[in-house]
């Protein structure tokens, strides 16, 4: 039995093997229609969501099976002071996979230390989020017909962006990926990472300024500041209009530009880019349940 707790457990491989499920699921999603029949997927969501936990459940309808959880902590026993441990232990006699969304970093990983079916971490806190990053793969895949010799920046709230994280630890493993870092000095990329990606030999730039860099770049990942990390509200709102990303701001950018964005967005992209075609954001959104298909069916290895 296996989880995904953090994309680095995927192989180069696997992670080809699920971008070609979910390309064949779009092409032929009548095929799919009853690989899960008489399967349960559990969504435990201790903290907000509309994507991760709507897609994950059209997900596994999508594939004939069916859906119970809950979608905040107050509603479940651990507002009741129920651990981790003993929730995953219980759901698992309920269902067959288990989507865990927590505040708490780690939380998805204990629960799959005492779970007895799959559990998949459906983001944990500022740590990671892997089925995102499935879902970014999946567009960059289809925007840029692959990874390597890719620029890609990323903007925004680059400390507490889970999202972020996860996709740099995708990246890293593809040929000849260029790193643009453009953020606040105060949501800086953590050190951890930005010291192991040097330490490889990569190629990592960082500044404040999103506009001097525009015209290098093939991928644009804007991220939103999250405001739900900070201990202190003056500091959020002193940083969370640091980048709003105009149409004036994207005239240096290249044509095949990407302008991607995990969501939600807050202000950060204007909604005049929503008709640019370099918009990706949203075929980030519906990619998100075709990957997640792919991963419900390897994780619970229906063939
Ligand atoms: N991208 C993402 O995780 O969105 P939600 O918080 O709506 O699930």
């Amino acid at each position: 039995m296996r989880s995904l707790i953090d994309i680095a457990e995927l192989s180069l491989s696997e992670i080809d093997s699920l971008l070609n499920t979910a390309n064949d699921i779009i092409e032929n999603p009548a095929k799919y229609a009853e690989k899960c029949k008489g399967k349960k997927l559990a969504t435990l969501f201790f903290e907000p969501s509309t994507r991760t936990r709507l897609s994950f459940e059209a997900a596994m309808y999508e594939l004939g099976g069916n859906v119970l959880g809950f979608s905040e902590a107050q509603s479940s026993s651990s507002a009741k002071g129920e651990s981790v441990a003993d929730t995953a232990k219980t759901v698992s006699c309920y269902a067959d996979i288990i989507a865990m969304r927590h505040p708490k970093e780690g939380a998805p990983l204990v629960a799959s230390m005492n779970a007895t079916v799959p559990v998949i971490n459906a983001g944990d806190g500022g740590h990671n989020h892997p089925t995102q990053t499935l879902a970014d793969l999946l567009t960059i895949k289809r925007e840029k017909g692959g990874f390597d010799n890719l620029t890609v920046g990323f903007c925004g709230d680059l400390k507490f962006g889970r999202t972020v994280h996860s996709l740099i630890t995708a990246l890293r493993r593809y040929n000849n990926v260029k790193f643009i870092f453009i953020s606040p000095n105060e949501l800086r990329v953590p050190e951890y990472i930005r010291e192991s990606l040097k330490q490889d030999n990569f190629e990592v730039f960082e500044t404040t300024d999103l506009e001097a860099v525009m015209a290098d770049l093939d991928v644009l990942y804007m991220t939103r500041v999250q405001r739900e990390r900070f201990f202190n509200e003056e500091e959020y709102l002193r940083l969370k209009d640091s980048y709003i990303l105009t149409p004036e701001k994207l005239e240096t950018a290249k044509q095949s530009l990407s302008v991607m964005h995990p969501l939600p967005r807050v202000n950060e992209i204007s909604v005049a880019i929503d008709s640019d075609p370099r918009a990706c954001y949203f075929k980030q959104v519906l990619n998100g349940k075709y990957m997640r298909m792919a991963l419900i069916l390897m994780l619970l290895e229906v063939k």
